[in-house]
């Protein structure tokens, strides 16, 4: 069985039928990249898979649980104190007003509070375990910014950090909440071409420690270096699906190889 599946998904926005049954499976560890022009579904696709929009149908199952199933009536899940999907997009989406550290406690310190109003406890209880939540919460922050490179700028705020900075701010908040798929956006679209390496050498850092990642990129050679599998998505369809050096110097669809072609030049 694999990790992922991904059964047959439908979007539509009005009349524009954006993903026409996308249907892929993923072992855990596995990291696969996504490629495509402009406009074919891509980040509708993570979108689908992170809740941030609703599927007209389709069914996604993570380690054997149905998450997702448009047709049965299984849909958006409660945010817990752990994701299946994180998601790291284009332009970061950091809050201005908060620092680095604070930008990726705020969601843990939010799920601990909230998981603390179910209980059944006076405020000063409450209170006090919050405290030390948050504690161990900014500990695991200021652990997950060192590993991305960032111990001497959790202070910061994001408009005191360079775009790299703040996109790899916006992989420790992601990571902070321990998902079990991380999916990335065109994660150096945004940058310089001199800062696209420190995200690029993070994301490849974890994929060696086996994180299982869905990337979206433009980056053709960072997606042949770091990928077990391309998807390649055309017209609202998975168009081919192999090993990089098969997608890349043999492909076997038409729509494929003029992709390849017309991004080369
Ligand atoms: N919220 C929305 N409302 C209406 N149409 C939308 C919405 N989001 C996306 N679309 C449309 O869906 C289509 C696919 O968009 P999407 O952003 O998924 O493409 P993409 O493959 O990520 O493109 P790019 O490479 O430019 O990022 C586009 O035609 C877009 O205009
Ligand atoms: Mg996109």
């Amino acid at each position: 069985m694999a990790f992922l599946e991904v059964n047959n998904l439908y979007k539509s926005f009005g009349n524009a039928q954006i993903l026409k049954g996308v249907s892929f499976q993923m072992d855990k560890g596995e990291v696969f990249s996504i490629i495509g022009s402009s406009g074919n579904g891509k980040t509708t696709l993570l979108r689908c898979l992170n809740f941030l929009e609703t599927i007209d149908r389709g069914s996604i199952t993570v380690n054997g649980n149905v998450i997702l199933d448009a047709e049965n009536g299984i849909t958006t899940p409660h945010l817990t104190n752990r994701l299946t999907f994180g998601m790291v997009f284009q332009n970061f989406n950091l809050f201005p007003q908060y620092t680095a550290l604070k930008n990726v406690t705020l969601a843990m310190d939010l799920n601990a509070k909230n998981r603390l109003k179910e209980q059944n406890l006076t405020s000063r209880q409450r209170k006090s375990l919050l405290k030390e939540v948050c504690q161990t919460n900014e500990e695991t922050a200021k652990n997950l910014l060192k590993r991305v490179g960032l111990e001497e700028k959790m202070q910061h705020y994001p408009c005191q950090l360079s775009g790299g900075q703040q996109q790899r701010v916006a992989i420790a908040r992601a990571l902070a909440l321990a998902p079990d798929i991380l999916c990335f956006d065109e994660p150096t679209s945004a940058l310089d071409p001199e800062l696209t390496g420190e995200v690029l050498k993070v994301i490849k850092d974890l994929r060696d420690e086996g994180r299982t990642m869905l990337i979206v990129t433009h980056e053709m050679e960072f997606a042949k270096h770091v990928s077990d599998k391309i998807i390649f998505m055309a017209d609202g369809v998975i168009e081919e699906m192999g090993a990089p050096e098969q997608v890349f110097d043999s492909p076997r669809s038409e729509k494929t190889r003029s992709f390849l072609m017309k991004a080369k030049e």
